[in-house]
Parts: C-alpha cells; sequence; structure tokens
C-alpha cells in the first residue's frame, strides 16, 4: 500500500518539502516548486493551461496573462525550476495546445455545460498576429524553453479520434495537439523497450503520432488527460518506485497512472476544488487497489 500525503498551506516563508512519498501539494507551481529537493524527481508529465481559453476563477491562475510573452514567460520560469528538481537523466513530457487569436471579440459566451469556458477577459490579438491567425504557442513555448537550455527531444502529435466537431467552413477540424519530450541533459533514461508498438507481427520503436481518444472526466471543468495518454509517458521516462511530478496537477491523472504503475507522484495543484478532486480520486482508487492485492493474495 502507498500512503500518500497532502499539503494544503504553505507558510508565508517557505519552507524546504522532505520527500517521503507520494503527495499532493496545494498552492501555485512555481511557489511549490521552491520547496523541493534539487534533482529528486525522474520524470515531469504536465499540461500546463492553455493561453487565454479557461478561467478557473482563482487568482494566481495561470493562462489569463494579458500578453503572449508574458505567458511565455511565466512558464519559462517555472520550468526552469522544473528543471532545478529534474534529475540530470530525467525528462520531461509536456502537453500544450493551441489557439486562433480572438479576432478582436473581447469575450465568449457562457456555456450551460462548462462554466469555465466563459471568458469575460480574451487577450488581445498577440503583436505581428492577424485576426484568424493560428498563434502556434506550442512551438513559441518549445523554442523559449529550448533557448531556456532544455534539450527539444521530439514532437509528438497526439492524434484525437474523437475530436469534438467545429462549426468552421474555411479550415480543416483541429483534431491534434503537441506533446514535447525534453531532456536537461544529451544522455537520459528513455526506456524505448517498454513502450514499443506493434507493426503487423512485429514489435518496432514507438513512432510520434500518438491516436488517443480524450476522456472527458464529469467532474472536472477542464481537459484532463486520457490515461493512455500518459502511460507510454511514464513507462519509457522512469522505473518503479521514481518520482514522477506534475506541477499542474488538475483531477490527478497523473498520480492514477503512477499508482498503477509503483511510481511515487507529486502533484501541485492550485485550485482548492481540483486539489480536493484529485485527493478523493486517488484515496479511492488507492483503496479499490488495496482490496484488489487483498483480493489476490
Ligand atoms: C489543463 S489542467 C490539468 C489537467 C490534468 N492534466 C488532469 O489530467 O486533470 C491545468 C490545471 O492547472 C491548474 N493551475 C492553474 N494555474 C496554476 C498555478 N499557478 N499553479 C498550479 N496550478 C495551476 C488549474 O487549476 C488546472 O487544474
Amino acid at each position: 500500500m502507498s500512503v500518500f500525503f497532502v499539503k494544503e498551506s504553505f507558510p508565508e516563508v517557505a519552507e524546504k518539502i522532505i520527500l517521503i512519498g507520494s503527495m499532493i501539494l496545494r498552492g501555485d507551481a512555481l511557489n511549490i516548486l521552491r520547496t523541493l529537493p534539487s534533482a529528486s524527481v525522474q520524470c515531469v508529465v504536465t499540461s500546463p493551461p492553455y493561453w487565454g481559453l479557461r478561467d478557473y476563477n482563482i487568482e494566481g491562475q495561470i493562462g489569463l496573462e494579458p500578453t503572449l510573452p508574458q505567458f511565455i514567460n511565466r512558464l519559462v520560469a517555472i520550468f526552469n525550476e522544473v528543471k532545478r528538481v529534474l534529475k540530470d537523466d530525467g525528462l520531461l513530457w509536456l502537453n500544450i495546445g493551441d489557439s486562433y487569436t480572438s479576432g478582436n471579440r473581447g469575450w465568449r459566451a457562457p456555456d450551460k455545460k462548462n462554466p469555465a469556458r466563459a471568458m469575460n477577459v480574451r487577450p488581445d490579438t498577440p503583436e505581428g498576429l492577424k485576426p484568424k491567425d493560428l498563434i502556434g504557442v506550442p512551438w513559441r513555448l518549445a523554442f523559449a524553453l529550448q533557448q531556456d537550455g532544455w534539450y527539444l527531444r521530439s514532437d509528438i502529435i497526439w492524434n484525437k479520434p474523437n475530436a469534438m466537431p467545429e462549426s468552421v467552413k474555411d479550415r480543416p477540424t483541429r483534431a491534434h495537439e503537441y506533446i514535447f519530450l525534453m531532456s536537461k541533459s544529451e544522455k537520459y533514461y528513455y526506456n524505448y523497450e517498454s513502450v514499443m508498438e506493434i507493426n503487423g507481427g512485429s514489435r518496432r520503436n514507438r513512432r510520434t503520432v500518438w491516436d488517443i481518444c480524450t476522456q472527458p472526466f464529469p467532474e472536472a471543468h477542464f481537459a484532463t488527460f486520457p490515461s493512455e495518454l500518459v502511460d507510454p509517458c511514464i513507462l519509457a521516462g522512469s522505473k518503479p518506485g521514481d518520482y514522477v511530478l506534475d506541477p499542474f496537477f488538475g483531477s490527478g491523472t497523473i498520480g492514477m497512472v503512477c499508482q498503477k504503475r509503483q511510481r511515487k507522484y507529486i502533484g501541485i495543484e492550485l485550485h482548492p476544488d481540483y486539489f480536493l478532486m484529485a485527493v478523493n480520486r486517488l484515496s479511492a482508487n488507492e483503496k479499490q487497489m488495496d482490496l484488489l492485492e487483498v483480493a489476490q493474495s
């Protein structure tokens, strides 16, 4: 049984966290990362909020910066701290979505099913771009991180066979997102054999296009990771017993996969509701796994 530790409030003067097993920490990603020990985490899998897409209604949230450079710079600062926490041979799997310039619409109408999609603030069109331009946020961030010292090792296309239809008639419907594989050093731990794919009758090195359906998590008002997407990242990027970190934990999908794969996890989440959601989800899953273990023994 892997018990996890939950920390909901941090004192003004940041204390240093001692890693004693899986933990879920509530607060701002940058502040909490600063309290974690250097070179302690083998693998990071994460999906930060996208720029100008959701209002999580909480002070300090990422994604509502008025300009694109402010958004990118904030993420670069966070991932710089992630780099310190990562072991020298560690890996970062970073999922980030793109968006279009708002065409100078200043708001988005409320969506009854998903209140977080109602936006009363939408960022202005970034300098140099025009209304209707695809912003290219993922690549802009990838280049900024590369500039900050990260090795950009691969872009992975997450193809979503069940992507939401769009009402557009002047471009193809968007059905993919990017995942960037980044390392801290030239050489790093990557277990390619654990994530090989089947091709005809034989196994081969995994390719860069992954077909994975989105999986709605009804309680969350944001896009959650499908476990199937996280699983290969964790299998290739860590060994059982290693620490895996997600500084934007949301509903805690990383924790679910870590529980299944015997990794320890560190989740950081700013929003108290999502923090609680993750704590409850992971406690329930842990109980279920304990019951299974008892039943099998
Ligand atoms: C796209 S969601 C992550 C979803 C997650 N991958 C899952 O499977 O549930 C982004 C999360 O980042 C959180 N967030 C926003 N600003 C933050 C900040 N400054 N520090 C930590 N978390 C933050 C949001 O509350 C949201 O839960």
